[in-house]
């Protein structure tokens, strides 16, 4: 993949970042996501690439833009699959929170898992625990794993685990190994990330949240050496159907972070709001700062982007 493309990736999530981000606290979750839907797709029609999203706000029939299958780019260029979240933790942005992002991660065609927007369970751990986790096995077990591969004990361990009543027999469970909880209103995908980053006092994610959100994660850790599984969970008929659809007929089949997202990945993501791991944008006179973060699977760079944007000299997102 032509390594360019991640300065190419950086404009894309910045332009989406930057306008959604004076939604900041409005309560508007719907107009904040259009905003950085809008912002992402005008930008990216720009980038020399054959893309298409395969990971994105939804199906053709319920999403006008960056729907599942839609083209992006100019056409010509690399052939790349891409998975999108121009806001993730629409909420989060909505309430003024921590951690949301304007996100896009790519791979060359066939290399990103086409997921169905439903959820899954999800467990990601830092490159020094990759190989150690099993989702399949109970979380004292895997808690025990990640514990021998860190050189720490149990009761040092910081688990993040998304605030929610599906929770309450996990969260139980960690407990009892005596693991660390930090529970999150929203954004699993910072979260995963978190755990691969030294200065984040995060070393695994458990549990269940979205299968879109599941990929692009996957994507980051594929970039920083990390590892993923995960399990799909339909909560209905509907949605068991439409994971059929889409080619999956095992419920019960554990998918590693390679069947995730394989070759190739690459990965950048501005900050909407300020968290643990990029600051959000702020708004000046005349322009705006933006946080950014680009990393390459094949060269397992990761670079860090603060940029200063002149509304007299650029479009004004
Ligand atoms: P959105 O940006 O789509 O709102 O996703 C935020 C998020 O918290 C994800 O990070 C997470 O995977 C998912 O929602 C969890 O879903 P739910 O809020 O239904 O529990």
């Amino acid at each position: 993949m032509d390594r360019n493309l991640a300065m190419e990736f950086v404009r894309v999530t910045e332009a989406a970042a930057l306008s959604c981000a004076r939604l900041m606290g409005r309560g508007d979750e719907r107009a904040a996501d259009q905003a950085a839907t809008e912002a992402m797709r005008r930008v990216l029609a720009s980038v020399q690439i054959n893309g298409t999203i395969v990971i994105g706000e939804g199906e053709r029939d319920e999403a006008p833009m960056l729907y599942i299958g839609e083209k992006v780019g100019t056409g010509s260029g690399s052939e790349l699959d891409l998975a999108v979240d121009p806001l993730e933790g629409t909420t989060i942005l909505a309430t003024g929170g921590p951690n949301a992002l304007a996100v896009i991660a790519s791979a060359p065609k066939g290399n990103l898992f086409h997921a169905p927007d439903i959820y899954m369970e999800k467990i990601a751990v830092g490159p020094k625990a990759k190989g150690a986790v099993d989702i399949t096995k109970p979380p004292a077990w895997n808690l025990k794993q990640i514990a021998d591969s860190l050189g720490m004990y149990i009761e040092d361990l910081t688990v993040v685990i998304l605030n929610r009543p599906r929770h309450e027999n996990l969260i139980k469970e960690v407990r009892k190994a005596g693991a660390r909880i930090r529970l999150i209103g929203d954004g699993d995908v910072s979260a995963a990330i978190a755990t691969c980053r030294e200065d984040a006092d995060v070393d695994v994610l458990m549990g269940i949240g979205g299968a879109p959100e599941g990929v692009i994660a996957a994507a980051a850790l594929q970039c920083f050496g990390g590892d993923f599984q995960a399990v799909f969970k339909p909560r209905n008929e509907r949605e068991t159907e439409r994971m059929q659809k889409m080619g999956i007929r095992d419920h019960l089949k554990v998918y590693k972070i390679e069947e995730l997202a394989s070759e190739n990945c690459l990965f950048a993501a501005t900050g909407v709001t300020t968290g643990d791991f990029l600051e959000g944008v702020r708004y000046f006179k005349g322009g705006a700062r933006t946080h950014s973060v680009v990393m390459r699977q094949e060269s397992r760079t990761v670079r860090y982007i603060q940029a200063t944007h002149c509304f007299d000299f650029k479009p004004i997102y």
